[in-house]
């Protein structure tokens, strides 16, 4: 049996690339019985960019809502707000005094805002001890992140390699998990879809609002008649991410033989959208209705994940001299 185990900050709601580049691979992580997997919504480290509180419980609904949509199995697998857990507060300062200052003085994720020190919190520079707590304090085996996360994971790795040298074998070594094949989604405007780019497609939106999206993709000015080069083609490119085979080659087909314009494919990749991620956004728009029930299995989520920990706590606690619970 492998632990699987993410973190999902809650600065958003997921978008398209997200979902495919992300949420679906984990989900289908979890689904396998050989593995039990951990999503937890990482509330805390959010802290360190937003500070609305209104903000704040709608992304957390919003990432909890989306991944349950996406299928993730909340009875076999566990998935819980980061924040409902406070054993992690805990971990991260016995951890803190086992991280050599330097280490996170390295860390690019604070290197790169070290320019305008003004604005760097402390938060944001132990951001990655909390994150070492998220994954040592559960025993993960498994943790799948993208390439940006890969320092975050080796400083993990190096501060459960020093408790262990200096105290006892006490953590157990978690190995990232970065699928070379994954897809670089592609946004509206072709480059890698990002919120910070401005260039999402997200599948949760209204109607409306989805086509709106879908309409502002940047296409070249062929005109309708003419046959039309699918694979230098934004929508197509998206297209052929979230349609079925056939719809794709049904589509290609279209482009080659002209007279289809960039319209009519937008309309085809709405279309599409709608049609192939209807359950998930019937799911999406349930929770949004009923968050009472979403409260109900993060708080659940919680608990399990809490006995876990509990256990990890007491082990450090018991290395370090500290008494036991
Ligand atoms: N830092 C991660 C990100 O921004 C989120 C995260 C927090 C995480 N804790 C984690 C990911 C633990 C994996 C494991 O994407």
């Amino acid at each position: 049996m492998a632990r699987i185990l993410t973190g999902i900050q809650s600065t958003g709601i997921p978008h398209l690339g997200n979902i495919l580049g992300a949420i679906q691979p984990m989900v289908q992580l979890s689904n396998m019985k050989e593995n039990e997997a951990f999503a937890f919504i990482a509330d805390l480290h959010s802290l360190t960019t937003i500070k609305n509180a209104e903000d704040r419980m709608k992304n957390i609904d919003g990432v909890a809502a989306s991944w349950i949509a996406c299928g993730f199995d909340y009875e076999k697998n566990t998935i819980y707000r980061q924040s409902d857990v406070p054993e992690v507060a805990e971990l991260t300062w016995y951890l803190s005094c086992f991280t050599p200052f330097p280490m996170l003085a390295n860390a690019h994720s604070f290197k790169d805002k070290s320019s305008r020190m003004n604005v760097v919190n402390a938060g944001l520079f132990t951001y990655p001890v909390l994150m070492a707590a998220d994954i040592l304090g559960y025993d993960a085996n498994f943790v799948p992140v993208g390439k940006d996360q890969m320092q975050h994971l080796e400083i993990t790795r190096d501060i459960a390699g020093a408790f262990n040298h200096q105290m006892g074998e006490t953590f157990v070594i978690p190995e990232a998990k970065i699928d070379e094949n994954v897809k670089i989604i592609p946004g509206t405007d072709g480059q890698k879809m990002s919120k910070s780019y401005n260039n999402t497609i997200n599948i949760f939106l209204p109607e409306k609002e989805l086509l709106k999206q879908v309409k502002s993709i940047v296409t070249d000015s062929t005109p309708l008649e003419e046959p039309k080069e699918p694979d230098v083609c934004n929508v197509y490119n998206i297209y052929k991410l979230v349609g079925t085979k056939e719809q794709t080659a049904d589509i290609r087909q279209k482009y080659l033989a002209g007279g289809f314009g960039y319209g009519h494919a937008k309309q085809a990749l709405f279309e599409v959208l709608m049609e192939n991620f209807k359950k998930e956004r019937e799911i999406f728009a349930y929770y949004a209705e009923h968050n009472a029930e979403l409260d109900v299995i993060l708080k659940a989520g919680a608990e399990k994940a809490r006995a876990v920990i509990s256990e990890v706590i007491n082990r450090v606690r018991g290395k370090l001299g500290f008494k036991t619970k």
